[in-house]
């Protein structure tokens, strides 16, 4: 990757007055006029819809099936899951494959603080501290070889621990993928907390994927295994219902899910009467990835 993302945030900007996600993105939204001016009526401004979520909102509301269908299901039952001791198999077309320890990997990982917006294809969102590194220096440290082309995981699969996964509502384990130029893109994180904390169980501990510029389903959590390929992975929500959950996943305000339009969002945090604000292509990280999809039909390639 011939640049490194760079934060612009300090940890004075998460706590307790956080007021930016990314001053250039709000800088373009401003210069764009569309971002501010129809966030301003709804929010009391547009700093406010940018504002991280409160630790409360980002623990207590999760999908990961694996502790219920319900959104408060993790909160309740993920503390059922062993963290420690924690291993990623890494295998496939690397140099050195095998099991690295989640010890191993965090003393040779740089942590960071990242902010990033969270868009769900149900329609809601929340901004997110996240500490982490990227997801291209753990690959770097196994060696992609050259044929590779696509990047598979998967979570953890304890019936025992997992409570969700003695029901079929998934094909288990859970799996997800992405394009090596996806993996290997600077904004693409392996998250190894939020708030400056260890990964809380019901958001994906210890570690979990963060790839801002998709829908959350792409976030897979609790990984213990990643396989680089040169063959498109499946992936859990595509494989439950292809017409529904494609592999790419984008954030794409253009391209209406079958059952309800991706052009709004809803805050989670903002209470009753929040207002739904528009949903930025790309979640609003257009200027970073739009070029990895150069040429792509993404109504085709959702
Ligand atoms: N990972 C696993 N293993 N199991 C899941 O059910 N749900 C996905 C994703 N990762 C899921 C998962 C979905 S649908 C979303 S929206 C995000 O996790 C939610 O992440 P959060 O709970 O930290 O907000």
């Amino acid at each position: 990757m011939a640049y490194r993302w760079t934060n612009d945030l300090t940890h004075d900007d998460v706590t307790p007055k956080a007021a930016f996600l990314n001053r250039r993105q709000i800088i373009a939204g401003l210069a764009a006029g569309s971002v501010a001016g129809s966030l301003a009526p709804q929010f009391a401004s547009a700093q406010e819809a940018l504002e991280p979520n409160s630790f409360e909102d980002i623990t207590n509301y999760c999908n990961f099936y694996e502790f219920g269908t319900r959104k408060d299901d993790p909160a309740r039952n993920a503390h059922m899951l062993t963290t420690s001791p924690w291993s990623i198999q890494i295998d496939g077309m690397v140099d050195t494959p095998g099991e690295y320890t989640f010890e191993d990997i965090m003393a040779k990982m740089t942590i960071e603080e990242r902010i990033y917006r969270f868009r769900c294809v149900e329609a809601w969102s929340m901004v997110v501290p996240w500490n982490g590194f990227e997801l291209a220096d753990l690959l770097n440290l196994a060696g992609v070889q050259s044929g590779a082309k696509y990047v598979a995981f998967e979570t953890a699969l304890r019936k025992d621990e997992m409570p969700g996964t003695r029901f079929p509502v998934l094909d288990w384990p859970y799996v997800e993928g992405l394009r090596l130029d996806e993996a290997m893109h600077p904004l693409t994180l392996m998250a190894t907390g939020i708030y400056g904390q260890d990964m809380p169980k019901q958001n994906g501990a210890p570690i979990r994927l963060v790839v801002p510029w998709k829908y959350g389903f792409k976030s897979i959590k609790s990984i213990v295994r990643i396989t680089l390929t040169d063959d498109e992975p499946p992936t859990s929500w595509n494989k439950a219902n292809g017409r529904e959950y494609g592999f790419y996943s984008n954030v794409n305000p253009n391209v209406d899910h079958p059952r309800w339009s991706q052009a709004t969002e809803r805050k989670i945090g903002g209470g009753l009467f929040a207002k739904r604000i528009p949903t930025l292509m790309f979640n609003g990280y257009e200027e970073e990835v739009a070029s990895l999809y150069e040429g792509m039909d993404l109504a085709e390639f959702y």
